[in-house]
């Protein structure tokens, strides 16, 4: 078989991507290699949300120049956002690339990896998908490869909302929903080969079902469809819009007990003129208002969040009210950016009004803040009993003689212990009592493993 090596840049989006992308050309005859020198093809699925993230992949290029000068049949292919963001552009900075395609070409990728080994000339393919329904076909599984605990399912691609900062809406296009058939057939396939956790994957993931979905499903009723599913242990969702929202989504936390208490809202700043700039949609006090709400429903949900800073016209002032919103929610985790300017986005063209220093003094705050917040919360925990599902082992437990797993909470707590007895398998549910805290880790002693636990988010004194 020939060899494929692939290489994932960005969101769970991108991996699920490189994912299928293996999947296909395991079946047209290509084998994943982690040896990048023994490849035929070199896939590198690209991310372009932040300039950070696009720099790395250009300094990539300059890697793989020489290894396809040495082998000219090797084929060197860009996909994903930034693919579709720069087309054309790609291959005029680096002509030894083969092709470059879009996120929505993925299910191609087999026929543009053929007529690329046919062609001296690049091949760019950056369509948007045309059709309206959103489709994953079934293909067979790879042989011989676990399905890990927590799974996750595509539901939606693509984002409508186009905030001002953001280049998803021109790298993914427009919001699709696959069809709640579809998603449960998948999911059910996958808890009967292992999976415990499903974790329902898109852009924006609640917006499912508002735009062409044929029979129409909302959301909410997803989430209840597949709750119902044998097997499934917990369910999460990722990334929701404070927007798209609703009181029967809220509704659904209380009623289903396999819907964990622990939800990513990016909120992105805590001014109200800044999401007003942000193109948000949605004030402060609505935030708010949304997380009381979730309180009043699941007391013990724990909150993440999305924060940027040095959005174009913040000022000290915009900055601390992040600061205060951060602290009165008491976000369990956060994920801090400093504002880059993107392609072809309305903010890109507004004047940027703090300097690089004031950024990363801002962007230091928030994770300082974040870093407390955190302590705060991982030290409720010590002391008590909470259920972990077992993803796999942890990384010090390969040069050690006692297994040590690594797993998470409900609450989405990456958790550490160890098993002397031998009596932990991946995809076990084990009572975990926590007995420290390193940054957003936890770490404990195993009190009791059990095949099956449903009742719900159990922490317990
Ligand atoms: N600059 C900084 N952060 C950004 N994000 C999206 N676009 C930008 C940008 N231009 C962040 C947002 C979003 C997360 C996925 O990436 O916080 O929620
Ligand atoms: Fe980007 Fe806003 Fe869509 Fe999220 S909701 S993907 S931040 S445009």
């Amino acid at each position: 078989m020939k060899q494929v090596f692939l290489e994932t840049h960005g969101c769970q989006m991108n991996v699920a991507d490189t994912d299928r992308m293996e999947a296909l050309l395991f079946h047209s005859g290509y084998l994943r290699t982690d040896a990048v020198e023994n490849a035929d093809l070199i896939i590198v699925n690209t991310c372009s949300i932040r300039e950070k993230a696009v720099h790395k992949i250009y300094s990539l290029f300059g890697t793989y120049r020489p290894m396809k000068e040495r082998n000219p049949d090797l084929i060197l292919g860009l996909t994903g956002c930034l693919a579709q963001q720069e087309g054309e552009n790609l291959v005029k900075r680096a002509p030894h690339i083969n092709f470059v395609m879009g996120p929505d070409g993925v299910d191609r990728v087999v026929e543009i990896v053929q007529a690329a080994s046919t062609s001296n000339e690049p091949r760019i393919w950056i369509e948007f998908d045309k059709h309206k329904e959103y489709s994953i076909p079934e293909i067979a599984p790879l042989p011989g490869q676990a399905v890990s605990p927590s799974a996750f399912v595509n539901i939606i691609k693509g984002c409508d909302k186009f905030c001002s900062f953001c280049v998803v809406p021109y790298t993914r296009g427009r919001e699709k929903s696959r069809t709640a058939d579809e998603i449960c057939a998948e999911a059910r396939q996958l808890i009967d080969r292992g999976a415990r956790e499903i974790i329902l994957l898109g852009q924006n993931v609640n917006a499912y079902g508002k735009r062409d979905l044929d029979p129409p499903v909302a959301f909410h009723e997803l989430l209840y469809r597949v709750a119902e599913i044998p097997g499934l242990e917990r369910l999460r969702f990722t990334t929701s819009h404070p927007r798209d929202f609703t009181p029967e989504t809220v509704a659904a936390f209380g009623d289903l007990d396999v819907l964990v208490n622990h939800l990513h809202l990016p909120v992105q700043s805590g001014s109200d003129r800044v999401l007003e700039e942000m193109r948000r949609g949605h004030g402060v006090d609505e935030y708010l208002g949304l997380i009381q709400a979730l309180k009043d429903t699941a007391p013990d949900i724990e909150f993440s969040t999305d924060i940027i800073v040095g959005f174009p016209s913040e000022t000290e002032r915009d900055f601390e009210m992040t600061l205060e919103l951060m602290e009165k929610v008491g976000f369990s985790n956060s994920y801090m950016f400093q504002y880059s300017a993107r392609p072809n986005t309305p903010a890109a063209d507004w004047p940027d009004t703090s300097s690089e220093e004031e950024k990363k003094r801002r962007l230091q705050r928030t994770i300082d803040l974040q870093n407390r917040l955190t302590q705060e919360q991982g030290q409720r925990y010590l002391g008590k009993n909470v259920e972990v599902l077992v993803e796999g082992l942890s990384r010090r437990s390969e040069n050690e003689g006692t297994p040590r797993w690594r797993g998470r909470t409900p609450h989405y707590w990456s958790i550490q212990f160890d098993d002397p007895e031998l009596k932990v398998q991946p995809g076990d549910l084990v009572t975990v009592q926590v007995e420290g805290q390193r940054g957003q880790s936890l770490f404990g002693s195993m009190m009791d493993c059990h095949e099956k636990n449903s009742r719900k988010n159990s922490v317990t004194a």
